[in-house]
Formats: structure tokens, C-alpha cells, sequence
């Protein structure tokens, strides 16, 4: 029995569905091959991921494979209710909506672990840590996971490093044609998408500061370059740092950028990123959000707590009041700015790395007796024949090495 919001509104996603499976040609092509292999027969999957229609339409995917689905979002605000009901309307199990209560949000992610499943899809950890840590008697039942982001990657090699990981998960956020492309494109547009259309301003001639310059963070620095803004990064990484100056931004402690910042993005994965004696230094009329994957890079909750008024100043926009008369602006709660402001990413990208997910899956049913590893790399095949599969799409051709040139590449011999 699904657990959400109004089954009515499923007309409503099945279009949002159907518009993201004409632009993910890898999907489709998987859609075909599964419904006529059954890879995933008889098997369950639970997956918590952003509830959109990219997703869902990852979901059809597998369940045209003969997976038996349960599925929940990865984050209260990113659950779109319409795309949950036309799910439900298509017979898969969904338990998730739209602004979930923490309480709530526990339930619906333990629903889809009592399903007892055979294959996680995680993004983020938290259905990898739930039935290690309360539901310990079903991972005999588990095959392996698939592990979507940068985030529950660390919390994977950690767990492992301390011998806790109990089966076998594929870092798919690793694979080439995931983090070059998600992280850095798909961040990097989805973020900007997100910010605009909430907040309805002009990037050009802002001061934006962007946390982190990993993938995503490259990815929004450069787009707010493309947009005009004036950009300045920080980081804790001297080569990152070093690589941000030669890319021709401007690098500083985030207690000076935040004197002069008119717009801010963490995108780091740590915590803690934006405190209060940042708040006390930024210019009135700032706006803060965030694109890690925790809501815990702006201290939101510090925010609230110094605040002297609050106000929603639009819709998805709160507006906290300091004593020293400056208003600040926090987009979506703090949470992953392109998702609880935005659709995410666009489905050109996520093609790519659900591709990845949905062929890391088959990958693990087709060796489950032979993994020996718990953090299992994406194989290299994997990566090319996405990759390989894009450009055909996109009418792209390259060049192949001749064996003569492959010989050459491959010895240490003249
Ligand atoms: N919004 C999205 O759709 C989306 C997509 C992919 C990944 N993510 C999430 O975004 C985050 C970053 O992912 P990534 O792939 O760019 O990771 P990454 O490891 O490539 O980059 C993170 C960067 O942040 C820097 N950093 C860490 N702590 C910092 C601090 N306190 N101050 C300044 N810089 C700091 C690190 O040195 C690193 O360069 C993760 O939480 C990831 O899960 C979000």
C-alpha cells in the first residue's frame, strides 16, 4: 500500500514522465532491453532518490526489467507529488510527499527497507545506513547498492574503512560519465535554474560566492562567469584553490567574502560552511542557498536562532532580521537549491547517470556470487558504452586508434 500525497494529480506527472523520457535516449533504449531480458526478475528494489520525473522514469526502467519497485525521495522538498501519483497510478509502490516531516520522511524511507529488497538505489546513504542500523536481519537478502552522490560516497568508504559496510555497493557517482557531466554541467545549470526562477533577479554584476570548487562547484562558478556575476571562491584545498585562481577567479576565507558576497552557494559536502560570524558580516539584502547534499552547510537553524524578526519574503525565500538591521535571504530551507527550488538536473544528464544506475544494477545481479570487494568501481566498460551511446545519439563520431597506435600507446618500448 503506497503512502502518498493525492493519487489524483497523476496526470499531471505522467506528462512531467513522458517529456523527460523523450529527451533520455539511454533510458529508453534500457526500457527496451529490460522488457525483453527481465534482468531484475523476481527481484525488489528499493531506491531513495530526488522524487522527480527523471527519476521516475528511472523507475519504469527498472520495473520493466521485472524489478518489483519501492520507492521513496531522497529529500522532502525535491518530492514532486504528481510525479509520486502517477507512479502509484502505474502500479509501482511509492512512499513519499512533498515536505515530509522529519518524522514522516523515517517512515516512508522504512517502508521501502521492510519491503525486504534485493538492490538498493541510495542517494545520499540514508537507506544504507537505516538497514544497517535498524534492520540488520534483511542484508542476508541484499545483493549490493548503487550509491548516486558524492556525499554517501564518503560515508561508504568510511564505513568500510571501519568494517562496517556488510554488502556491496558501486560508487556510480565515480564513473567518468557521471561526475563530469552531472556534477559539473548538470550542477552548474540546474543550480542557476533553481536561483533565478525563485528569486527573479539579475546575476550580472553581483558578487557571487561559491563554497567548494570540486565538480559541482566548478560548475556554478562557471555559469555564474557566463551570467556576468563577478565570482569568488572558497575552498579548504590549496590545489583547488590554485586551480580556481588559474581559472580566473578570485579566491578568499569565506570571512571575507562574506563583507562582500551578494549571493552565496555552498557547494562542499561538509558542514557548517556558513555560520554566524559570516552572517554578522554580510551585506543587507543577501541571499544565501545551498547545492551540497546536506542542509547543513548553511547554518540555517543558527540563522533562525539570531534572528531578531523572520518574514517569507517569497515563495521559497524566508527572510531572517539581525540586530544590526540587516536582512538576509535563505532560498528552500538551505536544501539542495536545484531540487527544492527547481527541477534538478536536466534530463540529458541525469540519461547519463541513470544509465550508470540502471547498468551498475544489472552489473551487480550478473556477478552477485562473484564479489569479493564491498566498494565496487563502476567498470570501464560501463562508462564508454554510455558515453559511446550518447554521441551516436548526438550524430557524433571519433576517431578509433589503430592497433599500430594502440601497440605504441601501450609499451615502454621505441
Ligand atoms: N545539487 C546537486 O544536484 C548535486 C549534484 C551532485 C553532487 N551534489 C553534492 O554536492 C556536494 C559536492 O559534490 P562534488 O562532487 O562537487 O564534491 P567534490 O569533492 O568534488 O568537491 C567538494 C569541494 O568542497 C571543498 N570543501 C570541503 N569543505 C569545505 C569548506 N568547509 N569550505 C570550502 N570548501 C570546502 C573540497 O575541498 C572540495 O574541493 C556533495 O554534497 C554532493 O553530494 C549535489
Amino acid at each position: 500500500m503506497s503512502e502518498i500525497r493525492d493519487e489524483s494529480l497523476w496526470e499531471s506527472g505522467k506528462r512531467k514522465i513522458e517529456w523527460v523520457r523523450q529527451n533520455m535516449c539511454l533510458l529508453r533504449d534500457l526500457e527496451d532491453r529490460f522488457t525483453r531480458e527481465k534482468p531484475f526478475s523476481g527481484l525488489k528494489v528499493a531506491l531513495s532518490v530526488h522524487l522527480e520525473a527523471k527519476t521516475a522514469y528511472l523507475c519504469k526502467t527498472l520495473a520493466a526489467g521485472g524489478a518489483e519497485m519501492y520507492i521513496t525521495g531522497s529529500n522532502p522538498l525535491s518530492t514532486q507529488d504528481d510525479v509520486a501519483a502517477a507512479l502509484v497510478h502505474d502500479g509501482l509502490n511509492v512512499y513519499a510527499w512533498h515536505g515530509a516531516t522529519e518524522e514522516e520522511y523515517h517512515r516512508h524511507i522504512s517502508k521501502v527497507v521492510e519491503a525486504g529488497p534485493n538492490i538498493i538505489i541510495d542517494d545520499g546513504g540514508d537507506l544504507v545506513n537505516l538497514i544497517h542500523n535498524e534492520y540488520p536481519q534483511l542484508i542476508p537478502g541484499v545483493i549490493g547498492g548503487c550509491e548516486e552522490t558524492t556525499t554517501g560516497i564518503i560515508r561508504l568508504i568510511a564505513m568500510n574503512k571501519a568494517k562496517q559496510l556488510r554488502f556491496p555497493m558501486v560508487l556510480v557517482n565515480n564513473a567518468r560519465c557521471k561526475y563530469l557531466f552531472d556534477n559539473r554541467y548538470g550542477t552548474g545549470q540546474s543550480v542557476w535554474d533553481g536561483i533565478n526562477r525563485t528569486t527573479n533577479l539579475i546575476v550580472a554584476g553581483k558578487n557571487v560566492v561559491v563554497a567548494g570548487y570540486g565538480w559541482c562547484g566548478k560548475g556554478v562558478a562557471m555559469r555564474a562567469k557566463g551570467f556576468g556575476a563577478s565570482v569568488i571562491i572558497t575552498e579548504v584545498d590549496p590545489v583547488k584553490a590554485m586551480e580556481a585562481v588559474m581559472d580566473g577567479f578570485k579566491v578568499m576565507k569565506m570571512e571575507e567574502a562574506a563583507k562582500i558576497g551578494d549571493l552565496f552557494v555552498t557547494v562542499t559536502g561538509c558542514k557548517d560552511v556558513i555560520t554566524e560570524n559570516s552572517f554578522m558580516n554580510m551585506k543587507d539584502g543577501a541571499i544565501l542557498c545551498n547545492a551540497g547534499h546536506f542542509d547543513c552547510e548553511v547554518d540555517v537553524a543558527g540563522l533562525r536562532k539570531i534572528a531578531v524578526e523572520t518574514k517569507l519574503a517569497r515563495n521559497n525565500i524566508d527572510g531572517y532580521r539581525l540586530e544590526n538591521g540587516n536582512w538576509l535571504y535563505v532560498i528552500g530551507e538551505g536544501r539542495l537549491v536545484n531540487l527544492a527550488a527547481g527541477d534538478g538536473h536536466p534530463a540529458e544528464i541525469m540519461d547519463m547517470s541513470f544509465a550508470i544506475q540502471a547498468l551498475s544494477a544489472v552489473y551487480l545481479v550478473k556477478n552477485k556470487d562473484r564479489l569479493s570487494e564491498k566498494i565496487i568501481y563502476v567498470p570501464e566498460e560501463i562508462d564508454n558504452e554510455v558515453a559511446e551511446a550518447k554521441l551516436r545519439y548526438w550524430g557524433l563520431e571519433i576517431d578509433r586508434l589503430t592497433p599500430e597506435q594502440e601497440k605504441y600507446l601501450n609499451s615502454w618500448e621505441v
